[in-house]
């Protein structure tokens, strides 16, 4: 059987992972910088990552029952990212191919939570899951902290279909629920009491063209605490208006395309109402609805494992002087060789 070890060290999160080529997950470990306020210092990440990435590979390899001399095959994410933490898990993947003489592959970050669902979606049907329905050519509804994209294949490349125009709709989530004092992160915060919550506030709805913005909500949210709303029927309408935000874009990226399948992707995809809100939509345009575990929604090394498979068994690789971190590179930038 041939193996892939991944690494993933885009931002918050240093993972490792065995993959097989045939696309099971043998191992996925993670360790997660934190602070009790939130928010990163890169180089404090950096220190984070370095000091533990190589008990991760231990970890990875020892859960997967195997040993470095098992790998066929090195990827680790390439881009985008912060520089200073994509540069630990490059060097760690580097050193190791150097070292064991294994192929060595770059992999973008987005693309890769966008395969990963593809790999292990599951159908979201009204009584739970349809366990024998894979999910091939989707649309990526990514939503973390950092990033809030509609993605998918078209025309030879993953497109970025919409975006947020500042900032991503977790670190929306987070402001929001640090201005309610409820600490770091803050969606599953903000998940909890706005079950508590019934009545919508009127809020700004911010969708332009198949683009979103959430800057201005965190300000509007907060004057309106300080008026003395309740913080329960706040975070009911902060999701309510955030998610129907990026659930009308991702429904549009649908019916642009004429695509049948939808993906949830990204931390904030955890929480229970988007996805129920993603599969009613799916449901009312006779679209499939996919979503994967959470330890396969926030950050892993194994959607890079599995990315990393694709673009090699399609004959990508990199040699070791072309190996540098991309910080910048969009989804739209990648040459998809795989597909
Ligand atoms: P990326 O680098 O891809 O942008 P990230 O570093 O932000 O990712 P993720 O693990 O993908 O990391 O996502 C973290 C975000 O997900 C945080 O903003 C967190 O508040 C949010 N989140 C996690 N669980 C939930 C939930 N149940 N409901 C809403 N948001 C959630
Ligand atoms: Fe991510």
């Amino acid at each position: 059987m041939k193996l892939c070890l991944g690494f993933e060290s885009t931002a918050h999160t240093i993972g490792v992972s065995v993959v097989s080529f045939d696309g099971v997950v043998l191992s996925n470990e993670r360790k997660l910088f934190t602070t009790s306020s939130g928010g990163l210092i890169p180089v404090k990440v950096a220190e984070h990552h370095c000091s533990h990435v190589f008990d991760l590979v231990s970890s990875s390899l020892s859960k997967a029952g195997v040993s470095i001399s098992d790998i066929s095959l090195i990827a680790f994410s390439q881009s985008p990212g912060i520089g200073h933490c994509l540069r630990i898990g490059a060097i760690a993947a580097r050193s190791l191919a150097a070292l064991h003489g294994l192929p060595l592959v770059g992999v973008n970050h987005c693309i890769a939570h966008l395969e990963i669902g593809r790999l292990l979606g599951k159908k979201v049907s009204s009584d739970g899951f349809s366990s024998d329905v894979s999910c091939s050519d989707p649309i990526l509804l990514y939503a973390s902290g950092a990033n809030t994209q509609v993605i998918g294949f078209e025309g030879g490349k993953y497109r970025v279909f919409g975006e947020t125009l500042d900032i991503g709709i977790g670190n929306f989530l987070d402001s929001f629920a640090r201005s309610l004092d409820l600490g770091f992160p803050g969606g599953p915060k903000v998940e909890v009491l706005a079950r508590k919550g019934s009545s919508l506030i009127d809020l700004p709805y911010s969708v332009k063209g198949m683009d979103v913005s959430f800057a201005g909500l965190v300000t509007k949210l907060s004057q309106l605490a300080v008026k003395g709303c309740s913080h329960e029927d706040l975070c009911f309408s902060a999701q309510e208006y955030v998610f129907a935000m990026i659930i009308e874009v991702a429904e549009r990226a649908l019916a642009h395309t004429g695509k049948s399948e939808l993906v949830l992707g990204g931390g904030v995809a955890c929480n229970k109402r988007l996805q129920e809100m993603a599969f009613k939509m799916c449901e009312d345009r006779g679209a499939s609805c996919f979503i994967v575990d959470n330890e396969f929604n926030v950050d892993n090394a194994a959607m890079i494992a599995w990315t990393g498979i694709l673009q090699f068994s399609a004959g990508d690789s990199l040699s070791l002087v072309n190996s540098g971190i991309l910080p910048y590179v969009r989804t739209d930038d990648i040459e998809v060789s795989w597909r």
